[in-house]
């Protein structure tokens, strides 16, 4: 999703801000802008359709150098107007401000027309023209950049991080945010803003971030920061663990690839501290976790995308070890209906990013809407310093590391690992889990790196596997309990990435509706698990395989699924429980999605139209 960098720094600005932006692509855009604010205090602009090496080579034929030592910088991934270089940001008014913006202003109509009739002219489809104006008007009778923005941002309604720079206030950049993630990277070679700090890990590990509503002026050496009520205030300047090295592909050709891989290590670095030999540390949900479990009737599960199949995986855990009863939904509808909010309900929010809109605003829309009531909040998170972690009472970090490909993979197998540690927690805390079977979950949950990284070396007949989609348009995943989020999730890696239609059906379901669907030309991709529903999904297989259908089946060895004619049976490993079985399942399917688009020839680590955090509605 779109993106922001900027910065004032002792020497040129431009490379910082394009190496900035290119940290950034892996969010998704589709195209890129910078202005500087050059020697002889003028804007100067460069905009580019596609890539950051457009906008470079943009920038290397301009006339005037881009040799300003402030600037912002912006990948955008188009919501208001087409993806084109008039949409592109940042955007100027009146050669006297420059902004850039994430998120939506959603008055933006109301404030165009009222601008337009003041005589401003647009010259972009997008709704962000109307903050540059808006600062533009404000400027004519105010002090500073920072007066201006202030009374500004008072007229907007929605989502925003914004950065702004203005001739007419030269040294300073203004940035400040609402709904939409924005950080200040402090260093002695200046101060920078960004969307998100891996954009400037290669000059800083310092780091303040900005809560809602606040307004940041920054100088060359100076960072002064006020509040949403115009309060100057003090925030903590904080040291990221990540590495700049983390961000790269290391050999291998993909990060989703990479990220695929790094799944072994990803996990064992979510159950680090959070385990003992046999059983679940309680103390790991925080201090607070063990009076708000004792008390949860409830579990109310939000989330989106994988995080959402994470979710309902762990639905069934949360039922089937803890018993409490649970629910879940995407938080895109959640948050506008009105649902019944029961005391004693647990809120789980689940997100790679921290920073997906409709997650954040249901959560905070529950919140509003359970006011007196004895509810809870937690987040299953993989990133510490996010908006939801802020919202959130308590929080359980998932530990992936930077997941660089849009399609998530390590993220969701550590979603996976902490709904199984929380599941048991709170099945102990309800008296619903013994000794015994909680040292024989953290034994299978001790085996998973070991039993994925066997699971990896298959790699080589799903690669064959994955030439059967050369010339596909459909597929159908099927499983039966768990294995039917598995499923999902393998249905939305492949069309994620090789924009193959893919859909997911609990196997049962197949004969009220999608059966219908199925083809020669439509292969079957079933989860055979050996587990109680092993035998009705052996019936289901040969309803699908009477119909002809070319059928690929992921099965437990233990599974001895019958080969039938068009089925191709992939073993995995033996002896899956409960818990480990879905997180096996999971790596075939991914190596499966990513060799069917390498072979369709996609852009896999950044397929179209999609953004690796999707900030706005
Ligand atoms: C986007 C990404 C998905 C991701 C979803 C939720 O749509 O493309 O890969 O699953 O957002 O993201 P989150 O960061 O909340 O897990």
């Amino acid at each position: 999703m779109c993106g922001i960098v900027g910065g004032i720094s002792k020497k040129n600005i431009t490379p910082v801000l394009i190496n900035g932006l290119k940290k950034l692509e892996y969010r998704g855009y589709d195209s890129a802008g910078i202005v500087t604010l050059c020697k002889n205090n003028k804007l100067n602009r460069a905009r580019a359709v596609g890539k950051v090496v457009n906008l470079e080579k943009r920038i290397k034929d301009k006339k005037t150098p881009m040799d300003g030592t402030i600037g912002i910088a912006h990948t955008r991934w188009a919501t208001h107007g087409e993806p084109s270089s008039r949409n592109a940001h940042p955007h100027i008014c009146n050669h006297s401000v420059s902004v850039v913006h994430n998120g939506i202003i959603e008055n933006f109509l109301e404030l165009k027309a009222t601008q337009e009739a003041d005589g401003y002219i647009f010259t972009s489809d997008t709704d962000t023209e109307v903050i540059g104006h808006a600062i533009h008007q404000y400027l004519q009778d105010s002090e500073s950049l920072l007066e201006a923005t202030q009374k500004a941002i008072l007229t907007f309604k929605g989502a925003y991080g914004i950065g702004v720079i203005s001739p007419k206030d030269p040294g300073h950049i203004i940035a400040t945010r609402s709904g939409s993630p924005l950080v200040i990277g402090i260093s002695n070679k200046g101060n920078f803003i960004a969307s998100d700090q891996m954009a400037l890990l290669d000059i800083t590990k310092d780091f303040i971030y900005l809560l809602e509503g606040d307004i940041a002026d920054i100088t060359l050496d100076s960072v002064t920061i006020y509040d949403k009520d115009g309060n100057q205030v003090e925030r903590e300047i904080k040291t990221s663990k990540l590495k700049s090295g983390q961000v790269s592909k290391r050999g291998y050709d993909h990060y989703m690839l990479k990220e695929i891989f790094e799944q072994p290590q990803a996990i064992r670095d979510t159950l680090e501290s959070r385990i003992t030999k046999d059983s679940v540390l309680l103390s790991a949900f925080g201090y607070k976790a063990e009076d708000i479990f004792k008390n949860t009737k409830h579990i109310q599960i939000i989330a989106c995308g994988t995080s959402y199949n994470a979710g309902l995986v762990g639905k069934y855990w949360l039922e089937d070890i803890a018993k409490i009863s649970t629910h879940i939904e995407v938080a895109s509808e959640y948050r506008y209906r009105n649902p019944i909010i029961l005391d004693n309900t647990l809120f789980i929010t689940i997100s790679q990013s921290g920073e997906t809109a409709d997650t954040l605003e249901a959560l905070k829309a529950l919140k509003k809407r359970s006011k007196g009531k004895n509810i809870h909040t937690l987040t299953i998170c993989n990133s510490a310093e996010s908006s939801l972690t802020r919202e959130s009472e308590l929080t359980f970090l998932t530990h992936a590391g930077p997941e660089i490909g849009v399609a998530s993979t390590k993220a969701f197998t550590t979603q996976l690992v902490s709904l199984a540690l929380l599941s048991v927690v709170m099945g102990r805390c309800h008296k619903q889990v013994s000794k015994q079977q909680e040292a024989k979950i953290v034994d299978g949950l001790n085996r998973l790196p070991g039993l994925i990284k066997q699971t990896l070396k298959q790699e080589d007949q799903i690669k064959e596997l994955a030439k059967t989609f050369k010339d596909k348009f459909n597929a159908l995943f099927i499983g039966r309990g768990t294995m039917h989020a598995i499923a999902m999730e393998g249905a939305l890696k492949l069309k994620e990435i090789s924009y193959i239609h893919a859909e997911a059906f609990p196997a049962g379901e197949l004969k009220h509706g999608p059966i219908a669907l199925i083809d020669k030309d439509t292969p079957v991709i079933a989860i055979a698990p050996n587990d109680r529903l092993l035998d009705k999904l052996k019936s289901n297989l040969q309803e699908v395989n009477s119909r002809g259908s070319q059928m690929i089946v992921f099965e437990d060895e233990a599974a001895k699924i019958t080969p039938m004619k068009g089925m191709t049976i992939v073993p995995t490993t033996t002896d899956l429980g409960r818990i480990t079985a879905p997180i096996i399942f999971t790596i075939p399917l991914q190596l499966l999605s990513y060799h069917v688009a390498l072979i369709k020839g996609t852009n896999i680590d950044q397929p179209r139209n999609l953004a690796k955090s999707v900030t706005v509605e």
